[in-house]
């Protein structure tokens, strides 16, 4: 008898820590994005150094827009990777400027490419794709 309740008690502590947070690497959801920041507005400021980066809103939590290089951006939804149903909110660049945190329970990104550093995500953030308008300074921002 002892050891059928030590069992039904580890099934149901186990199952308690697995939904604390929702223990799942999948794709997140799917949002149709089609936007154009005009890099020379002052909301954007921080885009027109090679390394700035800023918030932006748009995909499921936001998104984050890093300038990799003098033509190549990355654009990042904000969305944990390692959380489905999105209740831990939004990533945050760090203060460091090297990585993005989520602050549910600790995954870490690269704010250089995306690519999880630390888990327990395994999949790194979503990217969306853009087309840049050098002559204009305009970043098109579209899936
Ligand atoms: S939701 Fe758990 S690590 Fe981000």
């Amino acid at each position: 008898m002892k050891k059928v309740i030590a069992t039904i008690l580890f099934i149901v502590g186990l199952s308690i820590f697995q939904s604390s947070c929702n223990k799942n690497n999948q794709n997140i959801p799917y949002v149709a994005i089609d936007s154009y920041l005009n890099l020379n507005l002052p909301a954007y400021i921080n885009l027109n150094g090679i390394g700035g980066w800023t918030y932006v809103s748009g995909g499921n939590e936001g998104l984050i827009v890093y300038r990799q290089t003098q033509d190549n951006f990355m654009v990042y939804d904000r969305y944990c990777t390692y959380n489905v149903d999105g209740s831990c909110g939004a990533v945050t660049v760090d203060s460091s400027n090297i990585g993005i945190t989520c602050n549910c329970d600790g995954s870490k990104y690269q704010l250089f490419d995306g690519a999880v550093i630390q888990g327990p995500a395994t999949t790194n953030l979503q990217q969306y794709r853009f087309d840049y308008d050098e002559v204009n300074n305009q970043l098109h921002i579209y899936n």
